[in-house]
């Protein structure tokens, strides 16, 4: 099983980036995992593409396209999507065709120190998602608040319940993605 990962978020403390890694390092041992940092993927521009993809876009199509599951861990701004994580999903839906999302087993996470904790941010990826074709996980959907609280000084995941609840996301994940496999 190869899991790709992803924060939606480039800043260095970012409370989606600690989650991520927490949730990377609480994968099952034998899980291939790769955490992708998308700092160096340009916006999308098509006169770029045409003159071929960059080379960050090209690790990020093929380790998409390597991927038994993509794990997503977004914030959320003003409502919607942060740019940085729809880029990523736009560049990744570009040729060779198949696209990388094409049928693609995906879960979304996210946490804000809101009390809503992504919840439309979520909402607006899965709607590009499906687009796409991936196969997005419904349950258990994985909105972490109150993030300047769950996290220790050193980002690490610190909160009792914020744990088990990843665990529970990472579980279902496992096996939402094994169904894609097996078929
Ligand atoms: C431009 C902008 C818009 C934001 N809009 C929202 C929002 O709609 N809902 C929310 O819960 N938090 C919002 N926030 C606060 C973010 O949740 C907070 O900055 C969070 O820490 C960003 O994620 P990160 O820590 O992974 O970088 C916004 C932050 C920024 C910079």
């Amino acid at each position: 099983m190869r899991v790709l990962g992803f924060a939606g978020s480039l800043r260095a403390a970012s409370f989606n980036r600690a989650l991520l890694r927490a949730a990377m390092e609480r994968l099952p041992a034998g899980t291939e995992a790769e955490t992708f940092d998308l700092v160096d993927v340009p916006l999308y521009n098509g006169d770029v593409e045409a003159e071929g993809d960059p080379e960050s876009v090209v690790a990020l199509k093929a380790s998409v396209h390597a991927a038994d599951l993509v794990l997503i861990a977004t914030p959320e701004y003003n409502g919607g999507l942060p740019a940085v994580t729809k880029n990523a999903i736009d560049w990744a839906s570009r040729p060779p065709r198949p696209h990388a999302w094409d049928g693609k087993p995906v879960a979304i996470l996210g946490t804000t120190p809101g009390r809503l904790g992504t919840v439309s941010a979520q909402r607006t990826l899965r709607v590009s998602l499906s687009v796409l074709n991936a196969h997005v996980m419904d349950q258990p959907r994985t909105v972490i608040p109150g993030a300047s609280g769950v996290f220790d000084d050193n980002l690490a995941l610190a909160d009792e319940g914020a744990i088990e609840t990843l665990d529970k996301f990472l579980s279902a994940a496992l096996e939402w993605a094994r169904i894609f496999q097996r078929s």
